[in-house]
């Protein structure tokens, strides 16, 4: 691997993991209903012995199938955790075609890509990965990245294209993300700029992460990675951030699929990718800010380096950058840093 919208990972052989991916997809277009082993075997090109002893694999993965001796086998739960072949198979649903690879463990999916990048992997691919060793996000602080269930992406890209462009992609990224999850999940997030997701209540259930390498006068290779927190409660979390963390499943009060919520996002991260590159993004980009914005004339300190500057936030200009009202009606214009609310 990886071929097209594949995923694999350290468990199994390719061809195995391509079977286990091609059972599951028959399940999921089955829709519930039950699949004959019989009938998959000879669509599959397999002997019924190789289904029944992959099915037990995926048994012990944490699959659960329901025989029914006449009818076949209805797929009946799926793991709480990114797993390779079901991830393959929404991938392959999806129709996702740049490669996609899992990974059970990872210094940071960031720095994987980076590597492959560095090696002339054809772009664009993702990784992922269960969990990170070194999860990273802006300024060098720490992603909290054990647990299974939730989201260590990276994408990556060769785009060839002047870096004044890439001004808004982390923002049009976010946006894309938010648009997509409130369709899919009818989960309204808030894009606290510049890189923060946060859950209605405030919680940040996600953290984007673009770096890219650029010469003089394009950028050459460019990562866009996203942690984001499919499952979690508070409790669940380090005790650093017990009190901001959130999740999808927190805020929704019910469970998700993982696996089909992962696949839907890369699905749809690519599609952003794809409306930035030829420009079609910035028809939707400002009714989508106005919409998922949650700092528009709040009172903030904007600090990175150096004194940091109190305001009144006033929208984001064509770049991205954030517009402060400060003293005296003036307007500032803060293209990176790090946005702390002020107590009304
Ligand atoms: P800003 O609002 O300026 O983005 P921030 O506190 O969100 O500030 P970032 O650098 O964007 O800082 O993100 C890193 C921070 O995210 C960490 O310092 C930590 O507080 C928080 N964090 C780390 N891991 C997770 C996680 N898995 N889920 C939610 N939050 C996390
Ligand atoms: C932030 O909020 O500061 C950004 C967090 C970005 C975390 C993701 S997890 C996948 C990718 N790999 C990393 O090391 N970081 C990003």
């Amino acid at each position: 691997m990886p071929r097209r919208g594949a995923t694999s990972d350290s468990t199994g052989s390719d061809v195995m993991a391509a079977l286990d991916s091609s059972i599951l997809l028959a399940f999921l277009k089955a829709d519930g209903e039950p699949v004959s082993g019989d009938r998959l075997a000879k669509e599959l090109g397999v002997s019924r012995v190789a289904i029944w002893s992959r099915m037990e694999r995926l048994r012990a993965d944490g699959f659960t199938f329901k025989a029914s001796t006449r009818k076949g086998y209805e797929l009946k739960s799926v793991p709480r955790e990114i797993n390779a072949a079901l991830l393959d198979a929404h991938l392959r649903r999806l129709k996702v075609s740049p490669a996609v690879e899992l990974l059970a463990e990872v210094d940071s999916t960031n720095s994987e890509a980076e590597r492959r990048l560095a090696v002339g992997q054809e772009a664009p691919f993702a990784v992922l990965a269960r969990s990170q060793r070194a999860g990273r996000g802006r300024l060098g602080r720490k992603w909290h990245s054990t647990q299974a269930g939730n989201l260590y992406l990276s994408l990556a890209f060769r785009p060839f294209i002047p870096p004044e462009r890439l001004k808004p992609f982390t923002l049009w990224m976010g946006l894309a993300l938010c648009a997509h999850v409130e369709k899919s999940l009818g989960l309204k997030l808030g894009l606290k700029w510049p890189n923060d997701l946060q859950s209605p209540d405030g919680r940040k259930v996600a953290g984007m992460l673009t770096e890219a390498r650029l010469d003089a006068d394009s950028v050459r290779e460019l990562v866009f990675g996203l942690g984001l927190n499919f499952t979690g409660q508070p409790k669940d979390f380090p005790a650093e951030i017990r009190a901001t963390a959130g999740s999808f499943e927190a805020a929704l009060g019910e469970p998700i699929d993982i696996n089909r919520e992962a696949a839907a996002v890369i699905a749809a991260l690519f599609q952003a990718w794809e409306q930035f590159e030829e420009g079609t993004w910035s028809r939707s980009f400002r009714k989508l800010w106005q919409h998922h914005d949650v700092l528009a004339g709040k009172s903030v300190r904007v600090g990175l380096r150096g004194d940091p500057i109190a305001g009144i936030v006033d929208g984001i200009d064509e770049e991205g950058s954030l517009i402060l009202r400060t003293g005296g009606g003036r307007k500032t214009i803060v293209s990176s840093g790090e946005v702390t609310l002020r107590k009304p």
